[in-house]
């Protein structure tokens, strides 16, 4: 099969398109023959090196869409569309940039659909993040007000068409002014220009702060964004699009105002919705939500998609079609 491999921590040319052996089943595992794959930040600082626990070489990709190729356990028919995602996919082991990858049946998702499979492809990951934040973590609940901050990227876009089904007011913030109308025509109610401190501009459209943050710039903004809520309003880290993962001066006494609360969201194949996905999969049939795809490579061009990622240009996300 042809996988994209990453040789070594690097720049994105350290991906390289190789022939390998199809990966071998384990017990409890099966083989997907995989259609397509978003793409996804953490892989960046995989890429580069930052994931201490993964080894090089590594076909990266924590998540994909495809067809059950192989399942000794019966437990799915061959061409059962599937999703598969996190668990140790593209990190412990070979994951989704190649034709074919063998998962645990823990990490696996069936569902029907007659979406294409681009489309398909960019929902897993992206999905469970934001449903899991706003409904998990930030427990959202119509007539709240919701500061999206990192608003543009694929899980802020995706945020905010969520937020405005369940009848939220939703802030989305973008450091570029010509992105400000993509946030209001995805449904943003308000669009700010973020230069790492608005809680004053905030405050002059809401006085007492909004009900929940979703924090997705991260480290950078924290502490911005805690002065943004009201009282036992809730913020929740959920990025690390600012790319620091460690604060280095916290003080909770004065950094949290007196009664807000602070929490942080993370995928893991403990807490994934699968239920939900499939009902997701149909609004987005339904035409009830828009995925706002970017753009779509193929597997060769993977490289190349990297580049696109870390150049900040992308307006949505970004997906590998086999
Ligand atoms: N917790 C979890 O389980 C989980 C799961 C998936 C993803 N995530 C995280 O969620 C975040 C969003 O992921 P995504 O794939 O949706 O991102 P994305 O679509 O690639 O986001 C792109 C946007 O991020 C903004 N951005 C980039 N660098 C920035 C910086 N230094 N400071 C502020 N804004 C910056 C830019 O917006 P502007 O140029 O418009 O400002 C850019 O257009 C990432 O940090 C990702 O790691 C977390």
């Amino acid at each position: 099969m042809k996988a994209a491999v990453t040789t070594k921590a690097g720049n994105p040319d350290v991906i390289e398109i190789q022939e390998r052996p199809k990966p071998e089943i384990k017990e409890g595992w099966v083989l997907i023959k995989i259609k397509a794959f978003g793409l996804n930040r953490s892989e960046i600082f995989t890429r580069q090196g930052h994931s201490p626990n993964v080894a090089f070489p590594r076909t990266q990709g924590i998540e994909c869409v495809g067809e059950i190729e192989e399942d000794p356990s019966g437990t799915y028919k061959t061409d059962q569309k599937v999703a598969a995602i996190m668990g140790g996919l593209g990190r412990d082991f070979d994951g989704g940039y190649a034709e074919f990858a063998a998962v645990p049946l823990e990490i696996v998702f069936a569902f029907e659909s007659d979406l294409p499979w681009n489309v398909l492809g960019a929902i897993p990951e992206m999905f469970q993040t934001v449903s899991g934040s706003l409904n998990g973590a930030l427990e959202i609940k119509e007539g709240e007000t919701l500061l999206i901050r990192g608003g543009t990227s694929s899980i802020g876009m995706l945020a905010c068409q969520l937020a405005k089904t369940k009848g939220l007011t939703v802030i989305s913030t973008t450091r570029n002014p010509e992105k400000e109308i993509h946030l209001k025509e995805n449904g943003a109610d308000y669009a700010l220009l973020d230069d790492g401190n608005i809680n004053t501009k905030l405050k002059s459209l809401f006085p007492k702060g909004v009900d929940k943050v979703l924090e997705l710039i991260g480290i950078e903004t924290l502490k911005d964004s805690l002065q943004c809520i009201r009282p036992k309003g809730i913020v929740c880290m959920t990025g690390i699009l600012g790319g620091s993962w460690t604060m280095n001066e916290f003080t909770p006494m004065d950094d949290i105002p007196s009664l807000g609360r602070l929490t942080v969201y993370m995928v893991d194949a403990a807490n994934l919705q699968k239920d939900l996905l499939q009902e997701f999969i149909d609004a987005v049939a339904e035409g009830k939500i828009n995925l706002n795809i970017d753009k779509t490579f193929k597997l060769d061009q993977i490289s190349e998609a990297h580049c696109y990622m870390e150049s900040n240009k992308a307006k949505g996300k970004i997906v590998v079609e086999i």
